[in-house]
């Protein structure tokens, strides 16, 4: 539209994103931006249970997601994997091995996302469905202070691989643990009955365009 052509739009964009999803979308908001630079982003970070909280109150534009809440009525559009991937120190023995059991791997300590977490519902999910439990050695709150305890040969973990991109996977290696990556893909969500604002509808077939052509390795192993 002309107001598009002409540089115009303009308004504020709120996002509400889990905390796997603050590596990679900051990525897309700098040449959106510089596309749009009359558009003021309100950027909210949190745990899966609240974005959920956020969600409910209404309080941002787009929301995103890798495990919606199922009881929502929301509008969803899928855009990109999210791996879920096992790390340990880049110095553990198992950082050498060709592949490692799931038993194996779970008798090791394990850091472990807190209650609220979609990382953890989704590591839940799989392992009741393999049966299987952790040896669970620590609660953390935080990707980033995991990263740092497996860093620091406290424990083993599973990740968002995107927390481990532009240089987030220095001191570590994914091991390759049978039946892992967990896979999972995150979507931007919005409720059913209350229209997109233009700059949130812009952002969004943003977003879709730019991730089609996004290659889903970037970060992690050799990079
Ligand atoms: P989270 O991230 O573990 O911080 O809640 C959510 C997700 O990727 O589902």
């Amino acid at each position: 539209d002309l107001a598009d052509l002409q540089g115009l739009k303009q308004g504020t964009l709120r996002l509400g994103v889990v905390t796997t999803a603050k590596y990679f979308i900051p990525h897309l908001l700098g040449d959106f931006c510089e596309r749009y630079p009359q558009i003021e982003i309100d950027f909210k970070v949190g745990n899966r249970q609240q974005v959920i909280d956020r969600l409910s109150e209404g309080r941002d534009d787009l929301y995103v997601f890798s495990h919606p809440p199922e009881d929502a009525p929301l509008t969803l559009h899928p855009f990109l994997d999210n791996p879920l991937v096992a790390i340990a120190a880049d110095t553990h023995p198992w950082a050498k091995r060709k592949s490692i059991s799931l038993a194996e791997f779970a008798t090791e300590p394990f850091l472990i996302r807190e209650k609220g977490s979609g990382t953890r519902y989704a590591l839940e999910r799989f392992l009741k469905k393999q049966r299987l439990k952790l040896n669970v050695r620590m609660t953390v709150e935080s990707n980033e202070a995991i990263r740092h305890s497996v860093m620091s040969g406290l424990g083993v973990s599973i990740l968002s691989q995107h927390t481990l991109a532009f240089g987030g996977d220095a001191g570590l290696a994914i091991l390759p643990v049978e039946g892992l990556p967990i896979s999972s893909r995150w979507s931007m969500a919005h409720h059913k009955g209350k229209p997109l604002t233009p700059v949130a509808d812009t952002f969004l077939r943003w977003a879709e365009q730019r991730t089609l052509s996004y290659p889903i390795e970037y970060g992690g192993e050799g990079s």
